[in-house]
């Protein structure tokens, strides 16, 4: 379903517009090859919106697109609807949505503790099996009492999942903290003044990382179509920082200038100093704005000692979808990567910068041929000699065939030859967030 009206929304036009549910192909086709040493799935999230174009980008039901990988071959691509309670609804509301357990499922997919989860943020996961079934929501056995962010961090150390969660209502943001076998064992409220849309954090080796910025919700616009998000400075912005196993009495929090952050790319410690790196937005309305101003990757210098903060621009590239290896999430990292976004008309992905976090540099793997990407997720190699000694996974659509592939980059040599291409026979949309999920 392609709408190519010109008054059409993005999300509903081109590489953004919903496919058909269930498709499968398999013995894919393969340019390159594969790395033997890559065996399992990469799964993606996206909004798929199934009837007519839902009100937002951020609206449609989650569609995850799958692809499994064993001893250098493409066994399938299959594509399938997470199936939600809101499947059943003719519309999706603000109303039917914010029904706990009715999840647009329609952000991200993560593994954790032999669970996939599929996660939107203003509601709890629902469970997927890795052949894409779905298999119900999950309350981590009814300890997760409010909602789950769609960002939850995995410490490559400790083998825990930290993350949390907003509410609408109070308590506005809680902190939850999972053991390596999936047992949820710390739920700590955490003190804010009210319900604004926080939509990732970080940690550290000791501590997780808040963010608290003027993205407030207006429960007075409930009832009316769209997300009722939006930006008000007088509410001001901090980060707070919180020992891993504190609670809200802990949280040191810091003042910093007014901005919006959706995704952050990584934290960690140095001496009593915690050093911050997301791109940030500055001018960001309300969720749902035409033309939002483009993020920019940031530095904020946090002194745990004297309660300071100090900031600075990393660059000047319109980047999003920021990531870095997950054997270093917590932990100082040299290379951060990221995706780089057309600033003008639907957000499409140009290019994926690799980055030099001492000095901001980067280097690029620009798509070409009026080619767009999706999120470029790290996958360390299996005895990596390096920070950088893995791969970028991430699907690319080509225009002139109306078809995806599963692209494979060296990450270490950034090339513009993809080392694997594995061509889907299938078009996989532009959409969120997805993982790496190894045998
Ligand atoms: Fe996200």
């Amino acid at each position: 379903m392609t709408i190519e009206h010109p008054d059409a929304p993005f999300w509903m036009t081109g590489n953004f517009a919903p496919v058909g549910e269930s498709i499968e192909t398999t013995d894919l086709k393969i340019t390159g090859e594969i790395p033997r040493e890559l065996n399992g799935r990469y799964l993606r999230n996206g909004p798929n919106p199934r009837a007519k174009a839902s009100v937002d980008w951020f609206l449609g039901e989650g569609m995850i697109h799958g692809v499994k990988i064993s001893d250098g071959k493409a066994n399938w691509y299959r594509n399938r609807y997470v199936q939600t309670p809101l499947l059943d609804f003719e519309e999706i509301t603000n109303e039917n949505r914010l029904v706990r357990g009715n999840s647009l499922a329609n952000t991200h997919i993560v593994g954790h503790a032999d669970k996939v989860l599929a996660l939107q943020e203003t509601q709890i996961p629902i469970e997927m099996s890795g052949d894409l079934d779905t298999v119900g929501p999950y309350d981590f056995g009814g300890k997760l009492t409010g909602n789950m962010t769609a960002h939850p961090k995995i410490c490559p150390k400790t083998g825990e999942m930290l993350f949390f969660g907003y509410g609408i209502m109070p308590p506005f943001l809680t902190y939850y903290r999972v053991s390596p076998h999936g047992e949820l064992v710390q739920s700590e409220v955490i003190d804010v003044k009210a319900a604004t849309m926080v939509h990732d954090f970080a940690i550290t080796e000791n501590y997780v990382l808040f963010m608290d910025l003027p993205m407030l919700w207006d429960l007075t616009k409930l009832g009316k179509p769209g997300i009722p998000i939006s930006y008000d400075e007088s509410y001001g912005a901090r980060l707070g920082v919180m020992p891993r196993t504190g609670t809200s009495k802990d949280v040191q929090w810091f003042e910093i200038e007014p901005c919006y952050v959706y995704h952050t790319m990584n934290a960690y410690e140095r001496g009593s100093k915690v050093i911050f790196h997301a791109p940030r937005m500055i001018g960001y309305t309300s969720v749902g704005m035409k033309n939002p101003p483009v993020p920019k990757l940031h530095r904020w210098t946090i002194d745990l000692d004297n309660g300071s903060v100090t900031e600075a621009p990393l660059d000047d590239l319109g980047v999003d979808f920021p990531m870095t290896s997950p054997l270093l999430v917590g932990q100082p990292h040299q290379h951060g990567y990221a995706a780089e976004f057309d600033t003008g008309g639907a957000p499409n992905l140009l290019g994926f910068h690799k980055y030099d976090m001492e000095t901001g540099a980067s280097t690029c793997h620009r798509l070409k041929d009026g080619r767009t990407g999706s999120e470029a997720i790290f996958i360390p190699a299996n005895d990596p000699k390096s920070e950088d000694d893995g791969y970028l996974m991430t699907y690319v659509y080509d225009p002139s065939e109306k078809l995806s592939e599963l692209v494979i980059l060296n990450a270490k040599e950034m090339s513009d030859n993809p080392i694997a291409r594995i061509h889907l026979q299938a078009r996989v949309p532009a959409g969120f967030h997805g993982s790496w999920i190894a045998d």
